[in-house]
């Protein structure tokens, strides 16, 4: 342990992260750039060659921040597991995603600990950051590690879960200024975890164990799967009530205490706040509890593609067109503004749900230049005001920041807008809100 104290404290401490994907190489640059000798280990060949020819494949990470610090030393990617050996503190951040029967798929964490428990030493501290429900780290990771080697957690090596909160797209709160939340399979594995991430972090939380660490990031994924269901409810509501959603939520949220906006939309996508409370609620009916807030959530977010695809049909009622025959363009396929992730982007479903009316669909979007949706390869279309007058309808899906609105407003047949992107424009005949 003092081992492992002192080259920390050094900045000598070998950092090994499992996974450079959206949470692995954003916290990778971020050791290296503290001046810790950073491996990437991947599984993705384009990934590594990527690194090693210094460029970044993540938008949030600077080219010029991966090829300064690959040409320092300071970060490297390999495929190569026999260079865990040489790690001293081991950091998992593989993918967590769902079974089709909607059951965590921990597969990626098994392979994971199953490479590290070959080259196990003692004094290397590992860490699990992949979404997971509540029991992983001790009941998945501990034992595989242990039963191997025969080396004990919390004495012979440190064991410990720090959920990632990493907001891809997000100008404001990046790792250093994002607390982060540490719990050890002990209390000497949690303030080894709380100091290693406290070179890179400026304030960790220290929770009392990894469960407790595990559960904090289902908490927080889960509240926000859960609001945002109830305000695409209120969305629903509002519109047989006649009301535009969005004035009402604004005002409400003029109230400086005891309301929190959330903003309703197409559905929810990513790879955590569709995914992660199926986590716990797979956990809980382990344990014969039924938690029904997520299921409910669930159900009101994924049907909102279909209302999409419905209120898309009754704008083009009232020009005296239907669904079927229409050419419809929708803009945005990233699950979110300003990123190019379009992982579980609820633009897909609306396509999707669009394409079952016989409508011909097309999109746009700035940052994905192409996609498979349901099976079929799709690129993205130009954005202009000749293009935009072949479409029937354009449907806002995804409000990306860079989108000229008064031009698509000024140009296109009929809008509908599933995000207020237009809120700043005057109102429009030809647009309608979700
Ligand atoms: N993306 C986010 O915004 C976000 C935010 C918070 C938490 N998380 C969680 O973090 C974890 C990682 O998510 P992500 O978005 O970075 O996923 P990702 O798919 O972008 O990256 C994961 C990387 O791991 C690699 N990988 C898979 N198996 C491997 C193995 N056995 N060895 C080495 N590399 C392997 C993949 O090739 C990929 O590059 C997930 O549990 C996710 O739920 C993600």
């Amino acid at each position: 342990m003092e081992n492992l104290k002192k080259l920390i404290s050094t900045g000598k401490a070998k950092i090994g992260i499992i996974g450079l994907g959206y949470v692995g190489l954003p916290l990778a640059v971020e050791f290296a750039e503290k001046g810790f000798a950073v491996t990437g280990f991947e599984v993705d060949a384009e990934k590594i060659k990527a690194i090693k020819a210094g460029k970044s494949y993540i938008l949030d990470v600077p080219q010029e921040q991966v090829s300064r610090l690959y040409k320092r030393g300071l970060l490297n990617a390999t495929h190569d597991y026999n260079a865990l050996a040489k790690q001293d503190a081991i950091i998992i951040c593989v993918p967590t995603p769902l079974r089709k029967s909607k059951d965590p798929d921990v597969s990626y964490i098994v392979a994971s600990t199953d490479e590290i428990k070959k080259r196990l030493r003692k004094g290397q501290l590992i860490i699990l950051e992949s979404t997971t429900y509540p029991g992983t780290t001790v009941e998945l990771t501990k034992p595989v590690l242990e039963e191997f080697t025969g080396l004990k957690a919390g004495k012979d090596f440190f064991l410990a879960f720090s959920p990632e909160r990493v907001d891809p797209g997000n100008k404001k709160f990046g790792i250093p200024n994002t607390p982060k939340v540490v719990g050890g399979y002990t209390k000497t594995c949690g303030d080894l975890a709380a100091q290693l991430y406290g070179v890179a972090v400026h304030k960790v939380v220290k929770v009392s164990s990894t469960e407790a660490a595990e559960m904090v990031k289902l908490v927080e994924n889960t509240f926000r799967a859960v609001n945002i269901g109830l305000v695409n409810e209120i969305a629903l509501m509002c519109h047989r009530l006649g009301l535009n959603v969005w004035e009402v939520l604004d005002a409400a949220a003029s109230k400086p205490f005891g309301f929190m906006p959330f903003q309703p939309g197409p559905g929810i996508g990513g790879h955590c706040i569709p995914l992660d409370p199926h986590y716990l609620g797979w956990k809980m009916r382990m344990l014969n509890f039924e938690p029904r807030f997520i299921d409910l959530a669930g159900v009101i977010n994924s049907g909102m593609p279909e209302y999409v695809a419905q209120r898309t049909g009754e704008a083009l009622n009232m020009q005296g067109k239907c669904l079927n025959g229409s050419k419809i363009l929708v803009l945005g396929l990233a699950y979110k503004p300003d990123i190019s992730d379009p992982r579980e982007s609820p633009a897909m479903d609306v396509i999707a749900q669009l394409e079952k009316t016989h409508a011909h669909v097309e999109y746009h979007d700035p940052y994905v230049s192409c996609a498979t949706v349901e099976g079929q390869k799709m690129r993205s279309v130009p954005l202009t005001a000749q293009s935009l007058k072949k479409y029937d309808c354009v449907v806002i899906v995804t409000n990306h920041s860079c989108i000229d609105y008064e031009m698509l407003v000024k140009n296109a047949k009929l809008v509908l807008d599933t995000r207020n992107a237009t809120k700043r424009l005057p109102p429009s005949k030809n647009v309608c809100l979700l």
